[in-house]
């Protein structure tokens, strides 16, 4: 892989191929050592915490020079432009750069340009793609049922602002998963997500899901946000602990976190024993260093 922007660019042969890397790290694989030294620099324009973090982790333990890049502190603050700024990265010798923006597409410009060489990972680009949420989120799938294909997973709430949901609908899908939606009707656009699978009531879906992955509301993304009232939202679109009760045996819980607690689902669920949250972010660990291996 050259770049790692969009899971619509990555087969399934080469997403099968970091899954099982991500795996081997896990069991304690290491990288093979390099002799020149690499750097990597860290851009985040949108807030992060477990992105961040897991990204300088993983570029750590593969032995890799870190830059953390302040927005506030550096030129852009002058007015450079994005473009600009990794083209001066890219001279200074910036092996990749992992970037989080809240532009859609925002890598286009940059892995078009024949004059930048270093590689870009996407840290999530607006509401647009977050591929390597998606890796963790297969991997943490994959360790639970060993297999995507026949598998239901249902996902809820602000699908059309969530691009966890854009990147995870297209990757189960093409591996073989049935996806189902749910959630309030105006945040689901069928034009965009029906050829990804169907836009139900939770209540007739949850005793048949292997997995229920939650997303939390992004209202930073909604232009209109005066009616949301949260115990509604949580009582009519959550998995409360009632529907929790209802979930097939063996189903698991996932969500990308943040959580909103009692929003998106009960607070007794985050860290209850039907939940893959915490593993979710462990697991962000060792497919990061996957993706970062895969590009270097
Ligand atoms: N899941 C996720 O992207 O979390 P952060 O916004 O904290 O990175």
């Amino acid at each position: 892989l050259k770049h790692f922007t969009t899971i619509e660019n990555i087969s399934n042969e080469e997403i099968l191929t970091l899954l099982d890397r991500a795996h081997e790290f896990k069991a304690g694989a290491s990288w093979e050592p390099r002799k020149k030294q690499i750097f990597t620099s860290n851009l985040f324009f949108e807030n992060s915490t477990r992105t961040h973090n897991s990204f300088i982790i993983a570029e750590r333990k593969l032995g890799l020079e870190v830059l953390e890049f302040d927005a506030v502190g550096s030129s852009l603050s002058k007015g450079e432009t994005l473009y600009d700024t990794i083209l001066t990265l890219d001279a200074l010798g910036v092996d990749v750069c992992v970037i989080r923006h809240s532009q859609d597409q925002y890598y286009d410009e940059l892995i078009q340009s024949p004059n930048l060489h270093l590689a870009i990972v996407n840290g999530g680009d607006g509401s647009g793609q977050h591929p390597s949420q998606c890796l963790l989120d297969l991997m943490t799938i994959q360790e639970e049922f060993g297999t995507f294909e026949g598998l239901k997973i249902l996902i809820v709430g602000d699908i059309d602002h969530s691009r966890v949901a854009r990147s995870n609908a297209q990757m189960l899908t093409r591996l073989g998963a049935k996806v189902y939606f749910s959630g309030p009707e105006e945040w689901y656009s069928e034009e965009e997500f029906s050829e990804f699978g169907p836009h139900m009531q939770i209540d007739n879906l949850l005793g048949e899901m292997d997995v229920v992955m939650l997303l939390r509301v992004q209202h930073e993304r909604h232009t209109e946000d005066e009616g949301f009232i949260k115990e509604n939202y949580h009582q009519t679109f959550g998995l409360t602990l009632e529907r929790a009760k209802r979930m097939k045996s063996g189903a698991i819980i996932m969500h990308p976190a943040p959580v909103n607690r009692d929003v998106e689902l009960a607070d007794q669920l985050v860290e209850g024993s039907q939940s893959r949250i915490v593993k979710q972010m462990q697991n962000g660990v060792y497919a990061r260093m996957a993706i970062l291996e895969a590009v270097l």
